[in-house]
Protein backbone atom coordinates (compact mmCIF):
# COMPACT_ATOMS: atom_id res chain seq x y z
CA UNK A 1 0.00 0.00 0.00
CA UNK A 2 1.21 3.51 -0.88
CA UNK A 3 2.47 5.83 2.12
CA UNK A 4 -0.03 9.05 2.29
CA UNK A 5 2.67 10.91 0.63
CA UNK A 6 3.05 8.72 -2.14
CA UNK A 7 -0.64 8.56 -2.86
CA UNK A 8 -0.77 12.43 -3.03
CA UNK A 9 2.05 12.75 -5.61
CA UNK A 10 0.44 9.83 -7.79
CA UNK A 11 -3.33 11.93 -7.37
CA UNK A 12 -1.37 14.79 -9.04
CA UNK A 13 -0.86 12.74 -12.46
CA UNK A 14 -5.08 12.97 -13.07
CA UNK A 15 -7.16 15.84 -13.67
CA UNK A 16 -9.68 16.10 -11.08
CA UNK A 17 -13.39 17.39 -11.30
CA UNK A 18 -14.59 16.18 -8.04
CA UNK A 19 -13.45 16.40 -4.51
CA UNK A 20 -13.64 12.81 -3.34
CA UNK A 21 -11.94 11.73 0.27
CA UNK A 22 -9.42 8.69 -0.75
CA UNK A 23 -8.38 8.16 2.83
CA UNK A 24 -9.39 10.32 6.22
CA UNK A 25 -7.67 14.08 5.10
CA UNK A 26 -6.58 12.76 1.16
CA UNK A 27 -8.99 14.93 -1.02
CA UNK A 28 -8.59 14.98 -4.60
CA UNK A 29 -8.15 18.59 -5.91
CA UNK A 30 -11.24 19.13 -7.96
CA UNK A 31 -13.76 22.04 -8.25
CA UNK A 32 -17.04 20.26 -7.05
CA UNK A 33 -18.51 17.30 -5.14
CA UNK A 34 -17.30 17.36 -1.59
CA UNK A 35 -19.20 15.84 1.33
CA UNK A 36 -20.71 19.70 2.24
CA UNK A 37 -22.29 19.22 -1.19
CA UNK A 38 -24.40 16.19 -0.10
CA UNK A 39 -27.12 17.64 1.52
CA UNK A 40 -28.64 19.69 -0.86
CA UNK A 41 -29.45 16.98 -3.28
CA UNK A 42 -31.24 14.72 -1.30
CA UNK A 43 -29.65 11.46 -2.35
CA UNK A 44 -31.52 8.92 0.08
CA UNK A 45 -29.59 8.22 3.21
CA UNK A 46 -30.10 4.26 3.10
CA UNK A 47 -30.09 2.77 -0.47
CA UNK A 48 -30.03 -0.94 1.06
CA UNK A 49 -31.13 -3.10 -1.71
CA UNK A 50 -31.45 -0.67 -4.26
CA UNK A 51 -29.75 -0.74 -7.84
CA UNK A 52 -28.03 3.12 -8.88
CA UNK A 53 -27.16 4.58 -12.08
CA UNK A 54 -25.03 7.63 -12.29
CA UNK A 55 -25.22 9.29 -15.26
CA UNK A 56 -22.44 11.61 -16.14
CA UNK A 57 -20.59 10.70 -13.07
CA UNK A 58 -17.10 11.97 -14.56
CA UNK A 59 -14.29 11.39 -11.50
CA UNK A 60 -17.47 8.90 -9.58
CA UNK A 61 -18.07 11.28 -6.51
CA UNK A 62 -21.62 10.62 -6.67
CA UNK A 63 -21.47 6.75 -7.58
CA UNK A 64 -18.82 5.97 -4.47
CA UNK A 65 -21.41 7.84 -2.28
CA UNK A 66 -24.41 5.87 -3.36
CA UNK A 67 -22.05 2.90 -2.88
CA UNK A 68 -21.24 4.12 0.58
CA UNK A 69 -25.03 3.88 1.36
CA UNK A 70 -25.29 0.94 0.99
CA UNK A 71 -26.59 0.27 -2.55
CA UNK A 72 -26.73 -2.94 -3.78
CA UNK A 73 -25.15 -2.05 -7.23
CA UNK A 74 -23.84 0.90 -8.79
CA UNK A 75 -23.45 1.73 -12.49
CA UNK A 76 -21.05 4.80 -13.15
CA UNK A 77 -22.10 6.14 -16.83
CA UNK A 78 -20.20 8.83 -18.72
CA UNK A 79 -19.31 9.45 -22.63
CA UNK A 80 -15.48 10.85 -21.01
CA UNK A 81 -14.71 12.51 -23.43
CA UNK A 82 -13.61 15.64 -21.51
CA UNK A 83 -10.59 14.32 -19.58
CA UNK A 84 -10.79 10.72 -19.73
CA UNK A 85 -11.90 7.75 -17.56
CA UNK A 86 -8.47 8.36 -15.57
CA UNK A 87 -9.54 9.95 -12.10
CA UNK A 88 -12.26 7.91 -11.77
CA UNK A 89 -10.28 4.59 -12.67
CA UNK A 90 -7.68 5.80 -10.05
CA UNK A 91 -10.50 6.98 -7.02
CA UNK A 92 -12.22 3.63 -7.77
CA UNK A 93 -9.18 1.55 -7.36
CA UNK A 94 -8.00 3.49 -4.36
CA UNK A 95 -11.55 3.06 -2.37
CA UNK A 96 -11.54 -0.72 -3.34
CA UNK A 97 -14.50 0.15 -4.83
CA UNK A 98 -17.25 -1.83 -6.72
CA UNK A 99 -18.77 0.73 -8.69
CA UNK A 100 -19.32 -0.85 -12.50
CA UNK A 101 -17.96 2.09 -14.89
CA UNK A 102 -19.75 1.89 -18.03
CA UNK A 103 -18.40 3.92 -21.62
CA UNK A 104 -21.67 5.27 -23.17
CA UNK A 105 -23.26 8.24 -24.52
CA UNK A 106 -26.67 8.71 -22.51
CA UNK A 107 -28.67 8.61 -26.26
CA UNK A 108 -27.37 5.65 -26.26
CA UNK A 109 -27.73 4.05 -22.27
CA UNK A 110 -30.91 2.21 -23.19
CA UNK A 111 -30.11 -0.02 -25.97
CA UNK A 112 -26.14 -0.43 -24.30
CA UNK A 113 -28.14 -1.20 -20.59
CA UNK A 114 -30.33 -4.23 -22.45
CA UNK A 115 -33.04 -3.13 -21.02
CA UNK A 116 -32.43 -2.89 -17.60
CA UNK A 117 -33.79 -0.30 -15.60
CA UNK A 118 -32.57 1.33 -12.06
CA UNK A 119 -34.40 1.90 -8.57
CA UNK A 120 -32.44 5.47 -8.52
CA UNK A 121 -31.06 7.31 -11.15
CA UNK A 122 -28.69 10.60 -10.79
CA UNK A 123 -28.76 12.79 -13.46
CA UNK A 124 -26.54 15.65 -11.83
CA UNK A 125 -24.73 18.49 -14.21
CA UNK A 126 -25.39 16.93 -17.29
CA UNK A 127 -28.83 18.20 -19.02
CA UNK A 128 -27.51 21.74 -19.97
CA UNK A 129 -24.28 20.23 -21.77
CA UNK A 130 -26.63 18.32 -24.37
CA UNK A 131 -28.05 19.72 -27.37
CA UNK A 132 -31.47 17.61 -27.40
CA UNK A 133 -32.64 17.87 -23.43
CA UNK A 134 -36.32 16.51 -24.35
CA UNK A 135 -34.86 13.32 -25.71
CA UNK A 136 -32.03 13.05 -23.34
CA UNK A 137 -34.60 12.74 -20.66
CA UNK A 138 -36.79 10.26 -22.55
CA UNK A 139 -33.61 8.31 -22.57
CA UNK A 140 -33.17 8.82 -18.30
CA UNK A 141 -37.14 7.83 -18.47
CA UNK A 142 -36.16 5.03 -20.06
CA UNK A 143 -33.41 3.82 -17.76
CA UNK A 144 -35.56 4.52 -14.26
CA UNK A 145 -37.60 1.55 -12.87
CA UNK A 146 -41.47 2.13 -12.44
CA UNK A 147 -41.46 3.95 -8.97
CA UNK A 148 -37.90 4.89 -8.94
CA UNK A 149 -36.60 7.76 -8.25
CA UNK A 150 -34.72 10.21 -10.96
CA UNK A 151 -32.64 13.07 -9.55
CA UNK A 152 -32.15 16.13 -11.92
CA UNK A 153 -29.59 18.96 -11.16
CA UNK A 154 -29.27 21.73 -13.69
CA UNK A 155 -28.60 24.54 -14.56
CA UNK A 156 -32.07 27.10 -15.13
CA UNK A 157 -32.75 29.89 -16.77
CA UNK A 158 -32.84 32.65 -13.82
CA UNK A 159 -34.84 35.76 -16.13
CA UNK A 160 -37.85 32.96 -16.68
CA UNK A 161 -37.01 31.39 -13.53
CA UNK A 162 -40.56 33.16 -11.71
CA UNK A 163 -42.52 31.88 -15.02
CA UNK A 164 -45.14 29.39 -14.62
CA UNK A 165 -44.71 29.17 -18.25
CA UNK A 166 -42.25 26.46 -19.11
CA UNK A 167 -39.34 27.93 -21.81
CA UNK A 168 -36.09 27.17 -22.24
CA UNK A 169 -33.37 29.66 -22.79
CA UNK A 170 -30.91 28.58 -25.93
CA UNK A 171 -27.12 28.77 -25.74
CA UNK A 172 -25.48 28.53 -29.12
CA UNK A 173 -22.04 30.02 -28.08
CA UNK A 174 -20.60 30.69 -25.00
CA UNK A 175 -22.98 32.78 -23.46
CA UNK A 176 -23.49 30.26 -20.65
CA UNK A 177 -20.28 30.30 -18.12
CA UNK A 178 -18.32 30.97 -21.69
CA UNK A 179 -18.41 26.85 -21.86
CA UNK A 180 -19.33 25.86 -25.55
CA UNK A 181 -20.51 22.45 -24.41
CA UNK A 182 -23.47 24.60 -22.35
CA UNK A 183 -26.21 24.82 -24.64
CA UNK A 184 -29.82 25.13 -23.04
CA UNK A 185 -30.86 26.40 -19.77
CA UNK A 186 -34.52 25.53 -18.99
CA UNK A 187 -36.70 27.35 -16.52
CA UNK A 188 -37.39 24.99 -13.28
CA UNK A 189 -41.46 25.16 -14.90
CA UNK A 190 -39.70 23.47 -18.46
CA UNK A 191 -37.35 20.75 -16.02
CA UNK A 192 -40.90 20.10 -14.46
CA UNK A 193 -43.02 19.57 -17.12
CA UNK A 194 -40.19 17.83 -19.38
CA UNK A 195 -39.89 15.28 -16.70
CA UNK A 196 -43.53 15.05 -17.00
CA UNK A 197 -44.17 14.50 -20.85
CA UNK A 198 -41.18 11.43 -20.32
CA UNK A 199 -43.22 9.23 -17.86
CA UNK A 200 -42.21 11.21 -14.61
CA UNK A 201 -45.13 12.07 -11.93
CA UNK A 202 -44.88 14.04 -8.65
CA UNK A 203 -41.91 16.04 -9.89
CA UNK A 204 -40.53 18.58 -6.84
CA UNK A 205 -38.39 20.83 -6.97
CA UNK A 206 -36.82 20.97 -4.05
CA UNK A 207 -34.15 23.94 -3.85
CA UNK A 208 -35.30 26.59 -6.06
CA UNK A 209 -32.02 27.58 -6.67
CA UNK A 210 -28.77 26.86 -5.61
CA UNK A 211 -25.23 27.96 -6.84
CA UNK A 212 -26.47 30.96 -8.08
CA UNK A 213 -28.36 29.43 -11.37
CA UNK A 214 -28.87 25.68 -10.49
CA UNK A 215 -31.78 23.56 -9.44
CA UNK A 216 -32.35 20.28 -8.13
CA UNK A 217 -35.61 17.94 -8.82
CA UNK A 218 -36.60 14.47 -7.66
CA UNK A 219 -39.05 12.82 -9.90
CA UNK A 220 -40.70 9.94 -9.49
CA UNK A 221 -41.17 7.08 -12.45
CA UNK A 222 -44.53 6.37 -13.63
CA UNK A 223 -45.73 2.58 -13.40
CA UNK A 224 -45.69 1.09 -16.95
CA UNK A 225 -49.41 1.06 -17.30
CA UNK A 226 -49.66 4.54 -16.23
CA UNK A 227 -47.22 5.60 -18.85
CA UNK A 228 -49.07 3.48 -21.49
CA UNK A 229 -52.58 5.28 -20.49
CA UNK A 230 -50.93 8.68 -20.94
CA UNK A 231 -49.87 7.91 -24.40
CA UNK A 232 -52.73 6.61 -24.79
CA UNK A 233 -54.42 10.21 -23.72
CA UNK A 234 -51.92 12.24 -25.36
CA UNK A 235 -54.24 14.47 -27.70
CA UNK A 236 -51.24 14.48 -30.20
CA UNK A 237 -52.37 11.04 -31.55
CA UNK A 238 -55.67 12.43 -32.87
CA UNK A 239 -54.65 12.37 -36.19
CA UNK A 240 -54.36 8.42 -36.20
CA UNK A 241 -57.84 8.26 -34.25
CA UNK A 242 -61.55 7.98 -35.69
CA UNK A 243 -62.55 11.32 -36.16
CA UNK A 244 -65.52 12.42 -32.98
CA UNK A 245 -68.88 12.36 -34.66
CA UNK A 246 -70.63 15.83 -33.82
C1 LIG B 1 -20.61 19.01 -15.32
S1 LIG B 1 -20.17 17.32 -15.35
C2 LIG B 1 -21.19 16.69 -14.06
C3 LIG B 1 -20.48 15.63 -13.24
C4 LIG B 1 -21.30 15.10 -12.07
N1 LIG B 1 -22.48 14.39 -12.51
C5 LIG B 1 -21.65 16.21 -11.11
O1 LIG B 1 -22.81 16.65 -11.08
O2 LIG B 1 -20.78 16.66 -10.38
C6 LIG B 1 -20.97 16.69 -16.83
C7 LIG B 1 -20.62 15.23 -17.12
O3 LIG B 1 -21.52 14.78 -18.14
C8 LIG B 1 -20.78 14.02 -19.08
N2 LIG B 1 -21.47 14.09 -20.37
C9 LIG B 1 -21.67 15.17 -21.15
N3 LIG B 1 -22.32 14.84 -22.27
C10 LIG B 1 -22.56 13.50 -22.20
C11 LIG B 1 -23.19 12.56 -23.05
N4 LIG B 1 -23.70 12.95 -24.23
N5 LIG B 1 -23.26 11.28 -22.66
C12 LIG B 1 -22.74 10.90 -21.47
N6 LIG B 1 -22.11 11.73 -20.62
C13 LIG B 1 -22.01 13.03 -20.97
C14 LIG B 1 -19.41 14.70 -19.10
O4 LIG B 1 -18.42 13.83 -19.64
C15 LIG B 1 -19.20 15.03 -17.65
O5 LIG B 1 -18.59 13.99 -16.96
Amino acid sequence: MRTGEELRAALRQHFWYHCIELRPGIVTPGVAGGAHTLPYYGIPADLSGKTVLDIGCWDGFFSFECEKRGAERVVGADNWENAGRGAFDFARTELGSRVEPLECDIYDLPGTLGGERFDVVLFLGVLYHLRHPLLALEKVAAVTAPGGLAIVETVVDLETAVLSRPVMAFFPGRELNDDPTSWWAPNPAAVAKMLMACGFSEVLNNIQVWQGNRSIFHALKMSDAQVERERQRDHRDRHRRPPVRR
